[in-house]
């Protein structure tokens, strides 16, 4: 059996892990707005002033830190004055990058900021680059944040809200190099800083702009925006554009035509996903070292504001709706991703995981009435102990948990570890489809109370949640941890993910 031997050092922490990188995304897309988040006020479906209460409740557990919204490639083509006043009388749109459907924008400003309230999230905008004005963004910026009497604030009012919203986030374009606008590096790095411009700090609202980034691997786009970061003719009160860069990437199997089904999938493929999982190590390592050449004081955040699986859709649904189940393996993507993000932390500010609802890697599925948990949601609670905490470094020593997966090798267990107010957080992942792997959690400078433990896995790795079958992958308590002179041992089963929490002694 492999065989691990974590050595973790209780008394040394290291960078914060900051809590936005368990962030979220939603975008109007498929069903993750209207249907998942948004039922409307005359729904028969319990909500508050529209947005769905079962949604809210399930997601308010998993401490959700922020919400992306309206996109994605939709924010480029979103008009937000057409998503404010009496829902009857907001014009219509067609939403041609996700169906060809026609959009209402019956959910727009007021009801967004109502549903980040309801969550205990904070907003993260994303503004129009692609085919919206500097005018329009810097307005809407005015219309949620400014106090006192402006135009934009007169409108606000009249809409029925008095005082502003705290808005931080403020995202400028979104994939401006695809369906933001098919933009060169250099060009949009140009727009992101005039964009920055008039997306004004009003008050004390102090704004976090985030510039459209790199797709991947394209360190040369990270490196395109890190040269025009700076405000030259600000020397008085030096400061950047934008406080964060964005990158995407998305974990698939295979290439883009070939993405296969998220539940019929087999054991090639499913390493063939672990690999491509695992890529985000190397490419978050890349784009860190080009920004440290510009920032190696790491002021400027690097957010990876999308990431997930992108399967095939469901069979029988809009191909345009992104509509996915979500297996085990989602999860193991979920928990693998979430250990790579925790060693970033330095660079890393925040991750948005594509999309909360209905959509992509979603925490929950809804049909009708129905509200399914899925198993990356229940990764994502069991990890929630990890936000702002410290992160403690993990020095994983094994020769032979790991797998040759055609030309590269897969490290089949993955770990990551952390501590918050005299509470450690360990996190295990056993990414082997068939080998249990004994692991010893060699603990030093410190040691553990009463510790307790938990478990996702099921018999196989297509496993995955329905209405009729809710708990078919549900965290479980595991006892199988033991005291060890050096700290604990375990097994891990294969294909599992384990959390271990214990207060220091
Ligand atoms: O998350 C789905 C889409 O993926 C987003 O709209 C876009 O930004 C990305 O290409």
């Amino acid at each position: 059996m492999p065989n691990a031997t974590a050595i973790i050092n209780l008394d040394i922490e290291g960078p914060k892990i900051s809590r936005h990188l368990y962030g979220h995304f939603a975008e109007h897309l498929g069903r993750c707005i209207y249907g998942g988040f948004w039922v409307g006020e005359d729904s028969p479906i319990p909500n508050e002033g529209g947005i769905r209460l079962d949604v809210v409740e399930a997601l308010r557990a998993l401490n959700i830190p922020n919400l992306r919204w309206p996109g994605g490639c939709f924010a480029d083509e979103y008009h937000w004055k057409d998503g404010i006043g009496p829902r009857d009388q907001r014009p219509r749109m067609v939403n041609t990058h996700w169906g060809n459907v026609e959009e209402n924008n019956h959910f727009g400003t007021h009801e967004f900021m109502a549903l980040c309230e309801l969550l205990g999230a904070e907003p993260y905008i994303s503004g129009n680059v692609g085919s919206g004005t500097v005018q329009e963004m810097s307005e809407w910026v005015e219309y949620l944040t400014r106090e006192g009497d402006s135009p934009m604030v007169r409108l606000r009012k009249a809409n029925g809200r008095e005082e502003p919203w705290r808005v931080k986030f403020w995202g400028i374009g979104n994939e401006t190099w695809g369906c933001g606008g098919n933009m060169r590096a250099e060009y949009s790095a140009d727009l992101a800083r005039q964009y920055a411009t008039y997306c004004r700090d009003h008050g004390d609202n102090k704004l976090y702009r985030i510039a459209s980034g790199a797709s991947d691997a394209d360190y040369k786009w990270t490196e395109t925006l890190m040269q025009q970061i700076n405000c030259f003719g600000c020397e008085a009160t030096p400061r950047t554009f934008f406080q964060g860069i964005s990158v995407h990437y998305y974990t698939l199997a295979g290439p883009w035509e070939a993405k296969g089904s998220a539940t019929d999938f087999d054991t090639d493929d499913y390493y063939r996903t672990m690999v491509s999982a695992r890529k985000i190590d190397r490419i978050l390592t890349g784009h860190s070292t080009v920004m440290d050449c510009y920032d190696p004081g790491r002021k400027v955040g690097l957010v990876l504001d999308e990431w997930g699986t992108w399967w095939d859709v469901e069979p029988g649904t809009n191909p345009g709706f992104l509509f996915q189940q979500n297996t085990l393996r989602d999860a193991l993507v979920a928990s693998t991703h979430f250990d790579i993000f925790h060693k970033h932390a330095e660079r890393l500010y925040m991750a948005n995981i594509a999309q909360t609802v209905n959509v992509l890697q979603a925490m929950v599925l809804t049909d009708g009435d129905a509200l399914v948990l899925t198993p990356t949601y229940h990764v994502f609670e069991m990890n929630k102990g990890h936000q702002d905490a410290a992160s403690l470094a993990v020095h994983l020593r094994s020769d032979d948990a790991r797998r040759a997966v055609g030309d590269a090798q897969l490290d089949t267990v993955s770990a990551s570890a952390s501590v918050k107010d005299g509470t450690v957080l360990i996190s295990l992942s056993n990414l082997d489809a068939e080998e249990p792997a004994d692991v010893t959690l060699d603990l030093r400078g410190g040691s553990l109370g009463e510790v307790t433990a938990r478990i996702l896995t099921a018999d196989r790795l297509g496993a995955h949640n329905t209405a009729d079958t809710p708990g078919a992958v549900a965290p479980r308590t595991f006892d199988g941890l033991k005291a060890t002179d050096q700290g604990l041992a375990l097994t891990l089963p294969p294909h599992s993910f384990l959390t271990v929490q214990a207060p220091l002694a």
